[in-house]
């Protein structure tokens, strides 16, 4: 299970101090246990990241990288391909499915894949030290523990994240279990997966990447067109029933305010980290990238022939894309800067359909946290974001792929409470203030607090691993380290923000 450069890894002098950690992984719950007791896999996948083409306009080609997956043992339902779209397949699995899947690498790059939302064993999670070369493979094994979600993959290469996603490289992880079956929820044809992403495109329908070199690194990547499930100008038809909406922010640094052009409220169902408690109505929904978002959409009120949109509405995002005004686009593109309206897909109710759906009024049970439920209630993690010197910064720090400060380490079976802070602040023209969406790996967490900026649009009632911090926002959030140790990854989501080193490790131990 260990490949060579695996190996290297943990014998390199990279891996000297780390195994001088008390509770480091490797030593502990780690390798040495994985490779004695032995792994029976219910599913078996092999996902492969490649150079690819889609055509995605009339004319030439889009060059892409992409993921394509094949099933080798178990249900061959667990991958769903989708045509023409740069995506990888949707992975679908059932809660404590065991699962081994063989990542190879073809790009000519380096890679290494991370498992968004999902609870894994420190050493599955894709964390950037893991990376493996062009023609190399890493074998990931794992028991799905989380709770039926949306959650999804992408590569996790320090200081390239944000161009490989942007190619192309990111999938949905779709998790079932049985409480969420037992709510008879839309299925199949009536649950489905959007993934809403921005891409900017040459006259020749090529991808285009930071245009304007490092400007386009602070703000983040913005693109012009809005793909939804890979493809711009998305539309839906459907019957005049409910639906399932799976909606996942899978842009680079962009933002959505999500909202019916009708003025109809959305019902959220579920966040990041599966279902809510009971669904809640919202005027419009506030995503930040990678977090999810799930709806029930019941279009039974619609008559055959009505046609509505999802928009993006106006808000209030960095000061400088207002104050500059608009801008002339790049190679003839439009300049769409975060907070900018459009319209994200349309619907077209197209057939009748019989009988009526109603919507669950209880959907799960969250045992919810309170302050005083934590180790450390009277003097929370304090953790502030921002930007400095061109580079991203956590409690003045930047990434370094195994270093570990004193505030990072964590110990195993603790609850604790953290204060997330957006602390940007503007410095002259070339440095505004930006959102930063906080996220954690490995683990999920309930947002508990907020100050600062109040946004009616933020969905903080589930379970969480990306919290949206717009500049001069705070969060409290509380999570639980009860299994896993090891080293993981918490960062902005913004992709350019986590490759400028807004990243740092925390370690349970
Ligand atoms: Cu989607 Cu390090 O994360
Ligand atoms: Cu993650
Ligand atoms: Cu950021």
């Amino acid at each position: 299970m260990i490949n060579r450069r695996q190996f290297l890894y943990l014998t390199g002098a990279g891996a000297v101090n780390l195994l001088n950690m008390n509770g480091w992984p490797f030593t502990s719950a780690g390798i040495a246990s994985s490779e004695k007791d032995e792994f029976f896999p219910d599913l078996e996948l092999s996902l492969t990241a490649t150079p690819s083409e889609v055509q995605i306009f009339p004319g030439q080609p889009t060059t892409v990288w992409q993921y394509t997956g094949q099933v080798i043992k178990g249900d061959s339902n667990s991958l769903q391909h989708l045509e023409q779209s740069y995506l990888g397949p949707i992975i679908r699995v059932r809660q404590h499915q065991k699962v081994r899947i063989h990542f190879k690498n073809n790009l000519p790059a380096r890679s290494i894949v991370h498992w968004h939302g999902l609870h894994v064993p420190a050493k599955m999670d894709g964390h950037p030290m893991y990376v493996i070369h062009t023609g190399e493979t890493f074998t990931y094994e794992f028991e799905v523990l989380n709770r039926a979600g949306t959650y999804w993959y992408h590569p996790h290469p320090h200081g390239r994240t944000g161009h490989q996603v942007y190619g192309g490289l990111a999938g949905l992880f779709l998790v079932s279990d049985a409480e969420e079956e037992k709510l008879n929820l839309p299925s199949d044809r009536q649950d489905i997966p959007l993934v809403i992403q921005d891409r900017a495109f040459n006259p020749d329908n090529q991808l285009i990447y930071l245009p304007r070199g490092m400007h386009d690194s602070m703000t983040g990547m913005l693109g012009d067109s809005i793909c939804v499930n890979g493809k711009p100008d998305f539309k839906l038809s459907v019957s005049t029933s409910a639906y399932r909406l799976r909606i996942l922010n899978g842009s680079n640094s962009r933002i959505y305010k999500l909202a019916w052009s009708d003025g109809t409220p959305l019902t959220v169902i579920a966040t990041d980290g599966g279902l809510l408690e009971k669904p809640i109505q919202k005027k419009y929904v506030v995503l930040g990238p990678a977090e999810r978002v799930e709806l029930w959409a019941d279009f039974s009120k619609y008559p055959v022939g009505t046609s509505l949109e999802l928009v993006s509405k106006y808000f209030e995002a960095a000061m400088h894309e207002r104050a500059m005004g608009p801008r002339r686009g790049m190679m003839g593109r439009i300049d769409l800067p975060n907070g900018a309206p459009f319209s994200v897909l349309k619907i077209d109710v197209t057939r009748r359909a019989k009988g009526i759906r109603s919507l669950p009024q209880r959907l799960s049970a969250i045992e919810r946290y309170q302050p005083q439920d934590t180790d450390n209630a009277d003097n929370p993690r304090q953790f502030s974001f921002f930007m400095r010197h061109m580079q991203g910064l956590i409690n003045g720090r930047t990434f370094r792929m195994q270093e570990v400060a004193a505030d990072e380490r964590i110990r195993l079976n603790s609850t604790e409470l953290w204060e997330l802070a957006n602390d940007d602040r503007p410095m002259g023209m070339m440095m505004m203030p930006m959102p930063h969406p906080v996220h954690l790996h490995g683990k999920q967490f309930q947002v508990i607090e907020r100050s600062g900026v109040l946004h009616s649009g933020y969905v903080d009632e589930g379970w969480k691993d990306t919290v949206l911090l717009m500049p001069g926002e705070r969060a409290k959030i509380v999570t639980h380290f009860t299994d896993y140790a090891g080293l993981f990854l918490y960062h902005c989501h913004i992709l350019e923000h986590g490759d400028m080193g807004m990243m740092r490790n925390y370690l349970v131990s």
